[in-house]
């Protein structure tokens, strides 16, 4: 019997992030090494290197394509370079696997397929590649390590046939006390055990995974059946979060959680921890702790069966993204036994896990969770499944978000203040969980941001050391990654901005270079043949004469605005512009016509009560596409509570007015709403007035509105315009005759502009604190309209060491909306210090008024 036997087993579980870097590697070793010393038998479960799977996953692709593999050039630089800034010999260890893998690459390549078996066994080599290093870097530093081969001691269950990859890419395995695997492992030879996550073989011997996120489901795996003291999952933040830190700043460390809250949190999208590890631990009762690698000192999330607060009270709110909606239909569904079964058993032929449902007489609404196969055919064929039993709709791009806690039934008179929030969002669905941990609802996507950061505002109550509650996100964070998104133009630009700066005075100051390489950016887009820039967005003239001067033309929404580009631009071509008027009176009509600028109806009145005004006059129309997109509900623009265009039903009435009245109709058009981050809305739009015009004898083109958002915080996705403009492609392949035309306004502006406002007053309230601005809601009202949010930095401490703190930046307006950014993470700010709000050259100064008798900033252009 080995002296190891009586030592309990602690799993320490490392994510990808944490064995890529000869610093982290460093950190293992101590927290090894004091569990070790602790008189601990550590059993380290890890990860592939970051990025190594999808590299893998790329490689695969390649290979069916018949291409290089390139990307396992690129594995093998990764592991490599690894190896030697840890002093091992890397070639020497990691051959016979690269070797491997290049055969299995060249077998695909030659059949032209790849089985489940083969993409498992291959996605399989990132595992056995990072822990080959890992073991042997624990071995060269004196932690006598042995690495065993996760697939000799998880073997998967069968799955239900006739899922296809499913048996191989998403194994199951039982986490039942395993005396055998405890009696091998203290058997085992060395300080500490190795061993490898996501991975387990089959009951053939085959390799197969366990998902992707899967290495946290094998560590809880391990841990149960050895029946270890604790299982620590270390990953590169500091624990679980009351709501995703890139929201707010005010995101709170959970300090202790009970398993069914924790669950519920990775269920609802805290993506931390995955959620299957969570069962394998609470049955046999093993504490979880979520700590960071980097930062170890830090006291992270505590899990376990009792947490000291087990009060009612909301604990975090989630957000889930990429969420397609079912919803079906059926009159005969009320009192029809059997429907639901039926119903449900389609989607189970189809593979597919329903998430939330809500049910009513006549119909029922399902939600299906992205992490699924929900591509077109397979949603296709579910369809053609339940067609047969009711009417269906798929509703794509939404996002659930969840208030998740404990109690959630008892206080729900509590989560008035979040409810009254839905007056402003949208909701498609609302689901309070039978388990009582969570109340979700779901939203479009573009809405569920914002409405998560305000229900966090709301719902989120820190008490006095609070039990649940840690510090806020930013000062528990590790220093910050870089992120993805590119630099902004004004980093660049700091001493510019503070020179241009008045005194005693806020400004909007403008880069027109910024504008006109976004008006270059849409010119790339070869399906769309015209662009008119909606001037609402911004007026100035110098922004009107930079988008004129690239060739755009531009779209007006009032005479006032026809008159100021003509008084700026006398000699434009009248044919440059569009005329989009909305409940306007009838003398904007008749002086737009008269004027030779092309005019676009939005509704049937004009034509059936002014019909003397239209004769020989050529149309655009626009249609009430029944969705409403954007960032806000006031700013999506379709659907039956909307005032903008005419609904497909009355498009036979108008056809008849404008035969009537002697007008052809020559352009469809719709705007959907503002600030849209999918491509593929334009795609769908595109098809839906592409089916339309099919009506419409002299249809020469359909303009699909503006709408192109940007984003509003430095991690969301920018909105893709290659992908966008091949959705349009695919339109255009569709309808070769017809032209295609977009209006964009804020795309070409937002990023352009910041406004500029210094430092009034500085005030702490009952432990909040406040920056007061000398401009506020009176120059930028889309914080307090919409809850927009806009990046704020404090130009004159730019680049300074100094801890940041949370503030909360507010203007000199008389209402208490006057707020442009909420707790936000900045340096202790002074009297006098410039602070630049962000992305404000859209929707900012046209938006201003002299409210209070405050004038709004002045707009200034940086030359
Ligand atoms: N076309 C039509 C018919 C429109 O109504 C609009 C905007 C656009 C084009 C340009 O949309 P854009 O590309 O800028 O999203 N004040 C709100 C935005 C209101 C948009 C009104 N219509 C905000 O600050 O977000």
């Amino acid at each position: 019997m080995s002296a190891q036997e009586k030592k309990p087993f602690v799993v320490m579980k490392f994510g990808g992030t944490s064995v890529s870097s000869k610093e982290s590697w460093c950190t293992i070793e101590n927290l090894v090494r004091a569990s070790i010393d602790a008189g601990q038998r550590p059993v380290i479960v890890h990860s592939a290197l970051k990025d190594v799977s999808n590299l893998l996953e790329a490689a695969i692709t390649a290979a069916l394509a018949g291409e290089e593999a390139g990307a396992v050039e690129e594995v093998e630089t990764r592991h490599m370079t690894l190896c030697e800034a840890l002093g091992l010999d890397g070639p020497a260890l990691l051959a016979p696997i690269f070797e491997r893998l290049r055969q299995w690459l060249a077998g695909i390549a030659l059949v032209g397929e790849a089985s489940g078996r083969v993409r498992a066994r291959i996605l399989a080599q990132g595992e056995l590649l990072s822990t080959t290093i890992g073991a042997a870097r624990l071995n060269a530093k004196g932690l006598e390590t042995t690495l065993f081969d996760a697939r000799d001691a998880l073997t998967s269950t069968p799955s239900p046939a006739g899922h296809g990859q499913n048996a191989w890419l998403f194994a199951r395995c039982g986490g039942a006390a395993d005396p055998d695997l405890q009696r091998t492992f203290h058997e085992l030879p060395g300080a500490a055990i190795l061993t490898q996550g996501f991975i387990a073989r089959d009951r053939s011997g085959d390799t197969v995974l366990l998902g992707r996120g899967g290495s946290d489901v094998s560590a809880a795996l391990f841990a149960a059946r050895l029946a270890a003291d604790a299982l620590e999952i270390w990953t590169d933040v500091p624990g679980m979060f009351s709501t995703d830190p890139n929201l707010t700043a005010s995101a709170r460390l959970l300090k202790d959680l009970s398993y069914d809250e924790a669950h519920e949190l990775a269920l609802m999208g805290a993506k931390v921890l995955h959620p299957r590890a969570l069962p394998p631990a609470r049955r046999a009762n093993i504490p979880v702790l979520v700590k960071c690698t980097f930062d170890p000192q830090s006291p992270g999330t505590r899990i376990s069966a009792r947490p000291s607060d087990l009060s009612a009270r909301v604990k975090a709110v989630t957000l889930k993204t990429g969420i397609v909606l079912v919803s079906m239909t059926a009159s005969a569904m009320a009192g029809e036994a059997g429907f639901l079964a039926n119903a449900f058993a389609a989607f189970a032929k189809n593979g597919l896990s329903i998430d939330l449902v809500s049910t009513s007489e006549a119909s029922v609404t399902v939600s299906l969770d992205a992490g699924q196969d929900l591509d077109a055919d397979v949603l296709a064929r579910l369809n053609a499944d339940l067609e047969p039993l009711c009417r269906v709709r798929f509703f794509h791009n939404c996002a659930s978000v969840s208030l998740v806690g404990r109690g959630i039934r008892t206080i729900l008179h509590k989560l008035t203040p979040a409810l009254a929030l839905f007056r402003e969002y949208p909701v498609r669905l609302v689901s309070q969980a039978a388990n009582d941990l969570n109340f979700t609802v779901v939203v479009d996507e573009e809405l569920a941001p914002k409405l998560a950061r305000q229900m966090h505002d709301l719902m989120i109550d820190v008490r006095e050391g609070d039990p649940v509650f840690g510090p806020p996100a930013k000062a528990a964070a590790p220093a910050p990654r870089p992120s993805a998104a590119p630099k902004p133009w004004w980093e660049d630009r700091t001493q510019d901005l503070l020179a241009v700066k008045p005194d005693g005075e806020a400004v909007y100051v403008y880069n027109l270079e910024v504008v006109a390489r976004r008006t270059q950016e849409l010119m790339t887009l070869k399906s769309v043949d015209r662009i008119y820039y909606a001037m609402k967005a911004n007026a100035h003239p110098r922004v009107l004469k930079t988008v004129i001067a690239q060739g755009l033309g531009i779209e007006c929404v009032s005479l006032a605005e026809i008159d100021h580009v003509l008084k700026h631009n006398p000699d434009l071509d009248r044919g440059r512009l569009l005329f989009t008027p909305n409940f306007a009176p009838r003398r904007e009509y008749e002086q737009a016509l008269k004027m030779g600028i092309r005019l676009t109806i939005d509704t049937l009145y004009p034509l059936l009560h002014w019909p003397e005004l239209f004769a020989g006059a050529v149309l655009n129309v626009r249609v009430d596409p029944a969705r409403g997109r954007g960032h806000h509900r006031h700013v999506q623009t379709a659907g039956a509570r909307s005032k903008f265009g005419i609904c497909i039903d009355d498009l036979p009435t108008l056809r008849e007015a404008a035969a009537k009245a002697g007008a052809t109709i020559e352009v469809l058009h719709a705007h959907a709403g503002s600030g849209i981050l999918d491509p593929e809305h334009w795609r769908d739009l595109g098809q839906q007035l592409s089916a339309l015009a099919a009506d419409f004898a002299d249809i020469k083109a359909i303009n699909l509105g503006g709408g192109l958002g940007v984003p509003e915080t430095p991690e969301a996705a920018a909105l893709d315009l290659r992908a966008l403009d091949s959705g349009l492609d695919a339109v255009r392949a569709a309808c070769p005759q017809v032209g295609l035309w977009l209006e964009p306004g804020r795309y070409i502006v937002a990023q352009a502009g910041v406004l500029l406002a210094s430092v009034t007053q500085t005030k702490t309230k009952q432990g909040h604190a406040y920056a007061g601005l000398e401009t506020g809601m009176n120059s930028l009202l889309r914080p307090a309209l919409y809850g927009a949010h806009h990046e704020i930095v404090n130009l004159s401490q730019l680049g300074a060491d100094v801890d940041p703190v949370p503030v909360t930046l507010v203007g000199p307006i008389c209402e208490s909306a006057d707020v442009l950014g909420q707790d936000r993470l900045l340096p202790p700010a002074q009297e006098g210090d410039v602070m630049l709000i962000a992305n404000a050259g859209a929707y900012g100064a046209v938006m201003s008024s002299s409210y209070n008798l405050r004038a709004p900033a002045r707009e200034i252009i940086l030359d």
